[in-house]
């Protein structure tokens, strides 16, 4: 086999075939199993979403109803992970409360029958219905309270906010987020991703798989750069700010944060239907002085650098939705991953269909035949 030249960060590499999601950053296109983000985001909800990543079609409404059956009846934990996420140091990042917790599933569901579609599909089941229970449970504990129970009456999204808020979710509220859910379920060959298939094809199991994946997103390059930008934008402080504050970054080449793409080099679609969103959510909770703070970055970002192809990334619009919902900034990348679990499991399944253990290469470029030093010697 020939070698070919070192690309940093693997960047145009195909590291597989999928026919999952599809980007055309040129043109501004996601497509999940040939759907248009659009169309999904305005019809759809995400367990119809996460069932098509996962089993490639969309469901029948017969299929669709036992699946959001099983889900719902999954979402209770048992009490032994509750007990040792309260041993949890609130202090620690939910993201790696997260990773810990979805791990240890792997310790109760240890059998390793990957073959076997019962298995498969309990596990897919297990992790969509926990994820949002373990990160729940984890906010309310380290605020010194009990967990809240699932609640049967309430859909996917509804019972999120109502397991973290302990209330019922405003429809409008419940229907954003679920929205958002969608928009972040899977995009091609993205950091974890890219972890949770090389991890699955260790024919490992599918906790593991996840949890490797959560440990990736948690970065401020990728899932955590959506809590980066409310930092961003309340150290910016002000509209007449902005530009003084984009100068500033642009001197000292820092990145800006919600902005770039490897692949996109428009604004990210999903970006657009995300700001819809806040407006709408804004129009009806009231009005949020970041959001303005943000249109002004986007038009000046758009000055400066458009000609580079920087434009808002999926995080960019995000925080201020989930903001305005009342989750903590801290919680928005968990809230990522339990969107991202779907385009994950859905991964998992296709690496298993056409699995080759990951193994590249590299370019070494140490030394050869260095002698070794007693400890004494050295300096
Ligand atoms: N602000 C300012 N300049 C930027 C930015 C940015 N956010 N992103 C890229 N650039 C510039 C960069 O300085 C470089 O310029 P030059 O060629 O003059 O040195 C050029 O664009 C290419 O940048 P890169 O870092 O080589 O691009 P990459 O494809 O390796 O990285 C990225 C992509 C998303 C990591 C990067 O754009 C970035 O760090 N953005 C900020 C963090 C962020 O918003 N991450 C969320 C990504 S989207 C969701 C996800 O993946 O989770």
């Amino acid at each position: 086999m020939s070698v070919c030249e070192f690309r940093p960060g693997l960047e145009g590499i195909p590291a597989a075939q999928s026919g999952i999601s599809f980007v055309n950053g040129q043109q501004g296109i996601l497509e999940y199993r040939g759907i248009r983000i659009e169309e999904l985001a305005e019809k759809s909800n995400f367990l119809e979403t996460a069932y098509l990543l996962i089993w490639g079609e969309l469901p029948t409404q017969q299929e669709l109803e036992e699946f959001e059956h099983e889900v719902r009846h999954h979402r209770r934990i048992k009490y032994r992970i509750r007990d040792m996420m309260k041993s949890f140091p609130e202090s620690g990042h939910p993201m790696d409360a997260l990773q810990a917790s979805a791990a240890a599933l792997g310790l109760f569901y240890s059998k390793r029958d990957l073959e076997n579609p019962v298995y498969v599909r309990d596990a897919v089941v297990r992790l969509l219905a926990t994820v949002p229970t373990m990160i729940a449970a984890f906010q309310l504990m380290r605020n010194g309270n009990d967990p809240v129970r699932p609640h049967d009456g309430l859909d996917y999204s509804a019972n999120f906010l109502y397991m973290l808020n302990e209330r019922e979710p405003d429809p409008l509220a419940a229907r954003i987020f679920d929205v958002c859910l969608i928009l972040h379920a899977e995009h091609t060959m993205n950091a974890s991703t890219f972890s949770a298939r090389v991890t699955a094809s260790t024919l490992t199991d599918p906790y593991a798989v996840v949890a490797s994946a959560v440990g990736t997103l948690g970065g401020p390059l990728h899932g955590g750069a959506n809590e980066e930008v409310i930092t961003m934008l309340e150290e910016i402080g002000s509209v007449e700010n902005v530009r003084p504050y984009l100068e500033d970054c642009m001197q000292r080449k820092a990145k800006i944060m919600g902005f770039g793409h490897r692949v996109y080099k428009v604004k990210d679609p999903r970006a657009t239907i995300l700001q819809k969103l806040a407006e709408q959510l804004f129009e009806k909770f009231g009005y949020d002085k970041y959001y303005d703070i943000a249109v002004e970055l986007e038009h000046a970002v758009a000055e400066k650098l458009g000609g580079k192809g920087i434009y808002p990334n999926v995080d960019f619009y995000s925080g201020l939705v989930y903001r305005k919902m009342g989750i903590p900034t801290d919680l928005f990348t968990p809230v990522f991953a339990i969107a991202r679990v779907a385009g994950w499991l859905a991964h998992w399944k296709e690496q298993l269909v056409q699995n080759r253990i990951y193994r590249p290469t590299q370019v070494y470029n140490g030394h050869h035949d260095v002698s070794y030093t007693p400890v004494h010697l050295r300096q």
